[in-house]
């Protein structure tokens, strides 16, 4: 009966916005006409289409916040049974891409470890106008779904970053491409991948696994696939198995749910968006799954990504070879409540140790340890030496939880953590 009412009242609501909306285009149209007999009327129609687009996008997201109310209820009454909520469900792989060709590499991929083509449609999402690459993704024909950004006017960019466009156009792809994602197409999660990324065989069973997860707990708002420390030696190769939570926003293949994207989309910032989020005023706190070894490896990109920085790092990246059946594993350490009880408990249990002895392997005993730093300096000390990641973004170290950065050493899980008392990142840290 109250789920009636609410959605007999949400359609009341809707109406008298399309009402209100309507009268006000309307006034401002016959305005503009009075105010200015000199304009165009191609202008005003202009006017008028632009509105009633963001008018349409924002009551499609009106109907979605109805949805995602209900889904939810219908998820909390069903969790009890723990993953009858999967049986249904489907996971979208959304593939980005614009003028590279080799987009094919990572489809080719996504379609070799694809289990179940009902479950994980891959929508190609694709700007640029780019000829060539169209034709390559028409190609696959029905196993995949091609959609296209249709706004390819220029961006104003300010003067100083010009050369920095690209990424002004990443960012309206992203916004362009989520919103049909969710509100066009309906789905209530999507995994993005680049089409510069390759993925591991058990990609869709990690995302699978862990969704229920990203839907349980609040505290959580992505899954990614990447370690940004995942070098060989710096990686535990018998535990492909092995996940971990992270306060960085790692990217690289990763999913979110509508229930995000519902809080990002009024603010999706017009450049940068990677950086946006890892702003504490969108990242409120919350953190992602990751995992020991990565499930994507990027192959390479020329073009608006600094290619030193592949070069340098992303390019020894291990990808996972092993199938990890994560459906049947308990991953319910990964929830808050456990792993800062389990997790965070275990790692300051660890014996501390000087980074020097552990570099030159002067550590008697065996298991793991801690190590620590206090100021900056010293964690970038540290990392230099280990060949971390030594950077921060809005104050967080890459893969830190807590503070802590957690890697493998010689056969050893090492810690790398705060000093007592530590009271939260500091966004100074750069
Ligand atoms: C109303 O008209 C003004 C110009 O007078 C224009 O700048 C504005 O975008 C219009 N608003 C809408 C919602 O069309
Ligand atoms: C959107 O999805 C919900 C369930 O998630 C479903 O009930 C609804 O009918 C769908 N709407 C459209 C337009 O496909
Ligand atoms: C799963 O792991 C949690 C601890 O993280 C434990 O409390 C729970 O009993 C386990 N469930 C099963 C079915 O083994």
């Amino acid at each position: 009966m109250r789920l009636k009412r609410t959605i007999l009242i949400l359609g009341i609501i809707l109406l008298a916005w399309w009402s209100i909306i309507y009268v006000f285009l309307i006034n401002n149209l016959t305005y503009n006409r009075n105010k200015d007999s000199t304009g165009s009327i191609d202008g005003q129609l202009m006017t008028l289409e632009n509105g009633l687009e963001e008018q349409f996008v924002m009551n499609k997201a009106l109907i979605s916040e109805a949805q995602q109310f209900l889904e939810n209820k219908k998820y909390m009454e069903n969790s009890k049974n723990n993953f009858l909520g999967l049986q249904n469900i489907q996971i979208p792989v959304l593939v980005f891409a614009c003028n590279r060709i080799t987009v094919t590499r990572c489809l080719d991929k996504l379609l070799q470890y694809r289990t179940d083509e009902n479950r994980f449609p891959i929508i190609v999402s694709q700007d640029c106008d780019h000829e060539e690459t169209t034709d390559a993704i028409k190609k696959y024909s029905s196993q995949i779904t091609l959609i296209q950004q249709p706004d390819q006017s220029d961006i104003q960019v300010p003067p100083k970053e010009k050369k920095f466009k690209g990424y002004f156009k990443i960012a309206r792809h992203y916004g362009w491409a989520l919103n049909q994602m969710f509100f066009h197409f309906n789905y209530s999660s999507v995994i993005i991948v680049e089409d510069d990324l390759e993925v591991a065989p058990d990609f869709f069973e990690y995302f699978l696994a862990t969704y229920p997860l990203l839907l349980k707990d609040e505290s959580l708002w992505c899954i990614s696939a990447w370690n940004d420390n995942g070098k060989q030696d710096l990686i535990n190769l018998d535990r492909p198995d092995l996940l971990y939570r992270t306060d960085f926003f790692p990217g690289l293949g990763w999913m979110l749910t509508r229930k995000l994207w519902l809080e990002l989309y009024t603010k999706w910032p017009i450049s940068y968006w990677d950086d946006w989020m890892r702003d504490p005023s969108q990242r409120r706190d919350r953190s992602c799954i990751r995992p020991e070894i990565s499930r994507t490896r990027t192959f390479g990109k020329i073009g608006v990504s600094n290619g030193m920085f592949f070069e340098k790092h992303l390019k020894y990246i291990t990808l996972n070879e092993q199938n990890v059946p994560f459906i049947k594993l308990n991953l319910s350490y990964l929830l808050k409540e456990n792993y800062d009880r389990e997790f965070v408990k275990n790692v300051y249990k660890c014996p501390l140790v000087d980074y020097e002895d552990l570099y030159y392997n002067k550590i008697a005993f065996q298991g793991p340890v801690r190590m620590m730093y206090e100021k900056m300096s010293e964690y970038k000390l540290i990392t230099k030496k280990f060949g971390l990641m030594d950077d921060f973004k809005s104050g967080v170290p890459r893969t830190a939880y807590k503070g802590i950065v957690t890697f493998h050493y010689r056969g050893r899980t090492v810690h790398l953590t705060p000093y007592l008392g530590w009271k939260g990142y500091d966004v100074s840290w750069s």
